[in-house]
């Protein structure tokens, strides 16, 4: 994979799993986009949804297929042409929800623009308007923005010596931190995504894969379809909030008119609309389980479904055994223990439970 995420499934996991699914795969929940990319490897077709536009950025350069020369000279021209900027921040980037209080994950900071010293700031600010000037294809051009999303965190303050990503999944900046040069970052990725575009061949957009930033809970699952996804489950990553690092940047290119090229529809950031469970937002346990609930309802009637969760609690998991019981009715369930999985974000047990019907 291209481009990390939190709470990524391990592919080689999948893509066992995948070696008896024949059709067109649904993944609601889809994050990175781990498990339609190997749904795609196995020669079925894909729809991806998310409800988180970063996610989508992130799925569409690891599946989507982008011509690496065009992608390296764009970038190359990037850097060649850096307008002079004069912004020290960014615009509405304080770590709150609308309704006042902070975000759960934060601890030492106030705002996205914090991260950032004055020279990396400018430097970044100006490569993002930079990519917005470029003239190329929608695809080249979302991996760009894909390209200076991944080299913010290294020209951050939360960046430290030898630790490549975000490996505790809160808002802070650690003592001894590191920020790498924003051009150098930026150069780098640049190089990385161009040899991944290089070794992979990748998926035609609309041919064999649909990419969507959309709810899973307004979604009309046709029967037909193959369900197979990892909805958020108890732990505590809260996937868009972390995201908002990327958004607030994102937000003040043209990335937003880009998506909505590709997508035929604006696109926004719906916090609100999140499965998840957020103590801070009034989003406990029994809420998020009717949510789960409604899903499970919603899909109730596709003939192949598979639902895949890593869990830390006997107790939740046994809860959401039932759920599916109840509105499935026959399923078949399955443990898996996996043993060290690299995993950014939270590095809690590695028990996945497969419930399939
Ligand atoms: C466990 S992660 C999926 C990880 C993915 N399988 C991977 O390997 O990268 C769950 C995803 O569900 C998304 N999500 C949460 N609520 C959603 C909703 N209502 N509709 C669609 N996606 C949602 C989150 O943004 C997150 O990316």
């Amino acid at each position: 994979m291209l481009m990390r995420y939190w709470g990524r499934k391990p592919l080689k996991l999948i893509d066992e799993l995948m070696n008896d699914v024949e059709g067109t795969v649904v993944d609601p929940f889809g994050g990175s986009g781990t498990i339609i990319l190997s749904a795609l490897k196995h020669d079925n077709k894909g729809i991806y949804l998310d409800i988180n536009p970063y996610a989508w950025l992130v799925a569409f350069v690891n599946i989507v297929k982008i011509d690496a020369e065009e992608f390296m000279s764009k970038g190359e021209e990037v850097l060649e042409n850096l307008p002079e900027v004069r912004k020290r921040a960014l615009r509405n980037d304080y770590l709150y929800y609308p309704n006042g209080k902070p975000f759960w994950k934060k601890r030492n900071v106030e705002r996205v623009s914090q991260f950032f010293s004055p020279g990396n700031f400018r430097k970044l600010y100006s490569i993002l308007k930079a990519i917005d000037n470029v003239k190329t294809s929608p695809e080249v051009k979302i991996s760009l923005y894909g390209a200076f999303c991944s080299s913010l965190f290294k020209a951050s303050k939360m960046n430290r010596k030898n630790a490549g990503s975000w490996g505790v999944p809160s808002y802070w900046i650690p003592e001894r931190h590191d920020e790498t040069d924003a051009l150098e970052a930026f150069s780098s990725e640049v190089k990385r995504f161009y040899s991944y575009f290089k070794r992979n061949k990748g998926y035609e957009l609309h041919q064999d894969v649909e990419l969507m930033i959309k709810n899973a809970l307004s979604f009309k699952y046709d029967k037909d379809l193959i369900l197979f996804t990892d909805p958020p489950f108890f732990d505590e990553v809260q996937y868009m909030e972390l995201s908002f690092f990327y958004w607030a940047w994102l937000r003040e290119s043209k990335f937003r008119d880009v998506a909505k090229e590709i997508l035929g529809e604006d696109i926004s950031f719906k916090m609100h609309y999140e499965m998840i469970v957020n103590p801070k937002r009034g989003i406990n346990y029994t809420e998020y389980l009717k949510l789960l609930e409604n899903f499970i309802v919603k899909t109730r009637k596709m003939k192949k479904k598979y639902l895949l969760f890593h869990y830390d609690k006997d107790e939740l998991k046994q809860r959401v055994i039932m759920l599916a019981k109840e509105k499935w009715s026959r399923i078949k369930i399955e443990d898996i223990e996996i043993i060290n999985q690299r995993n950014i974000g939270h590095k809690g047990g590695k028990k996945y439970i497969l419930i399939y019907s």
